[in-house]
């Protein structure tokens, strides 16, 4: 196998629509598919190939939509079936392609196989979920959910415990079951005879547990389980039969949400020999700011630890499996707060960013508002935040002790609520995105950041994505290409060329206010130079033996 076996799919870009905050079109203060709708032209206009929806479904929201209680209908507050053809019709008529959020490790309790599964022991549905007897007057083992507290539920009903990795309205599926895992293939087919091109798979590498559910090794109460259900006994089997079943029968794409693995893993998931999955979403890279105390308890990042992770992932993954690349999603801070200066840099560090998004191997995934450099949020006070993981997180903080301030200055680092603040549309009232009350707070900088003001800035973050995106198309040295880092340990400068045959590409890149001057290393060759996209104009007269960089500065050359 190689990666120049080409597909549609490597050489896309996605887009990623948060449905609930990109667009609200009756004013109910919930963005909603005819929102998603009266915005195609725009993303037609950034030239984005795949829009990933998050879910859509019937959900009672305590995970917005990641609970879903009927997979096969919309979620009131977005919709009808009907408006959702006509979105995947829009998209298709604009020649985009439409992928679909499959959420099957868990369903919602509100599930109507959860309703019928908890009534009794003996229920037909009952083991479709994780039930467990109780160990000593307790949960039947120790492990920790990922919004804070046990992964387990006492039902008083039937006096067991359920299973939930997630939050307790988010009972885990039991995968075990065959007839669970039609149910899933089922309706992954009836979406897909609606003409759907794909699917992004959460959480899917959790769906196989070790048998038994064993102690989680550790003190304390609650302790992260990982082990016993990331990567589980049965995962490959169970893709591989849904690969069999469903997915080899369409020309789709498929992009698994796998939390922890290594590249050594992930090849075992998008190996093209192994007919799982195309890409998977890894998080190395979300990991590198987070200290011995898990995602709260922030670190700095240091520039050759970053590298260190992207390259590792670009090298081990050559000729093995294609990448994913994102900087950040619904979970994660804004990059441009976090990787980037949400200051005065701001638009010089969103493209920065994006520059190395669109000139690395593997298919980008742009989440909405990055095209415009949106930023985190810093809201007063915790009623302003709406996120499950957030709220649990403040709670259990504040019965540990720690003061309201330390907390806040976690959320404001990395709640999820940063990303999920509304999309920025214009200067209008809540920045156009409803003209009702918004589910949750506007980010107050809407008025200077805004989709109105990019694209009428023909220097913008926008119209930046939009020439990245068109020379993506341009370049197959930039889908197929060959990484090599340069400058490993520089602390300010990450450097890479990219090759494809005769064709070589040097990125650099000035992470950093400061400026600097790049010196071409001797190993690569170096006739002329021509300057593909920036986000500076180059002097004249430059050179790459000694080129003077400004702060966050980005250049893409080709190298003849
Ligand atoms: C990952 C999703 O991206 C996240 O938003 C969700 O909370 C969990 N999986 C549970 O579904």
């Amino acid at each position: 196998m190689n990666n120049m076996n080409r597909t549609w799919w490597k050489e896309s870009v996605v887009y990623q629509i948060y449905p609930r905050s990109f667009q609200d079109s009756n004013g109910d203060g919930v963005g909603d598919i005819p929102g998603i709708i009266s915005r195609l032209d725009y993303l037609k206009q950034l030239g984005v190939d795949v829009i990933w929806l998050s879910p859509v479904y019937e959900s009672p929201n305590d995970d917005n939509g990641y609970d879903i209680s009927n997979y096969q209908s919309i979620m009131d507050e977005f919709g009808t079936l009907d408006d959702w053809e006509q979105l995947l019709a829009g998209l298709h008529s604009r020649g985009m392609k439409l992928i679909m959020d499959l959420v099957v490790n868990h369903s919602s309790d509100e599930h109507v196989w959860f309703a019928e599964s908890r009534k009794s022991k003996d229920n037909p549905y009952r083991d479709y979920y994780i039930w467990r007897d109780g160990k000593d007057g307790r949960e039947p083992n120790n492990w920790s959910s990922f919004f804070s507290g046990p992964a387990w539920e006492l039902d008083e009903r039937t006096g067991q415990y359920f299973l939930h990795l997630f939050s307790k309205k988010q009972p885990d599926l039991n995968w075990e079951n065959e007839t669970v895992r039609r149910e899933v293939y089922d309706m992954m087919t009836w979406w897909l005879d609606k003409g759907i091109d794909g699917f992004r798979m959460d959480v899917i590498n959790l769906i196989s547990k070790v048998e038994g559910l064993p102690d989680a090794a550790g003190e304390g109460d609650y302790q992260f389980g990982g082990e016993y259900f990331m990567n589980g006994p049965r995962i490959h089997e169970f893709l591989q039969e849904m690969n069999r079943e469903v997915l080899s029968k369409y020309d789709i794409m498929t992009v698994g949400e796998t939390i922890g693995v290594t590249p050594d893993e992930a090849v075992k998931y998008v190996g093209e020999d192994r007919g799982e999955l195309n890409m998977v979403f890894q998080f190395e890279l979300m990991d590198i700011d987070s200290g011995p105390g898990g995602k709260w308890n922030i670190q700095p990042w240091t520039l050759p630890e970053f590298k260190r992770i992207m390259s590792k992932w670009q090298n081990e993954l050559y000729g093995r499996g294609w990448n994913s690349l994102y900087l950040n999603n619904h979970d994660q801070p804004r990059m441009v707060s976090r990787f980037g200066n949400d200051g005065p840099y701001r638009k010089e560090s969103a493209k920065m960013l994006a520059t190395l998004l669109h000139t690395l191997q593997g298919t980008p995934y742009i989440y909405q508002g990055e095209e415009l450099g949106m930023t985190n949020v810093r809201f007063d006070s915790i009623d302003q935040y709406r996120d499950i993981e957030t709220l649990n997180m403040f709670n259990e903080y504040r019965e540990a002790g720690h003061s309201v301030e330390s907390i806040m200055a976690s959320i404001y680092g990395k709640g999820r609520d940063n990303a999920r603040t509304p999309m920025q549309w214009s200067a209008a009232p809540h920045g156009g995105f409803t003209t009702g009350t918004p589910w949750l707070t506007v980010n107050p900088n809407y008025t200077r950041i805004n989709a109105e003001e990019a694209m009428n800035d023909p220097d913008s973050v926008f119209h930046y994505y939009r020439r990245l995106i068109e020379l993506r198309k341009r370049h197959d040295v930039i889908v197929y290409g060959k990484y090599e880092l340069l400058l490993e340990q520089d602390e300010q400068i990450y450097a890479y060329t990219r090759t494809l045959g005769d064709e070589r590409l040097l990125v650099v890149l000035n992470f950093r206010e400061t400026p600097v001057t790049f010196e071409l290393p001797d190993s690569v060759p170096s006739g002329s130079a021509e300057r593909l996209i920036g986000n500076y104009e180059l002097q004249e007269g430059w050179n790459l033996q000694a080129l003077p960089l400004r702060p966050y500065e980005a250049q893409v050359f080709k190298l003849n």
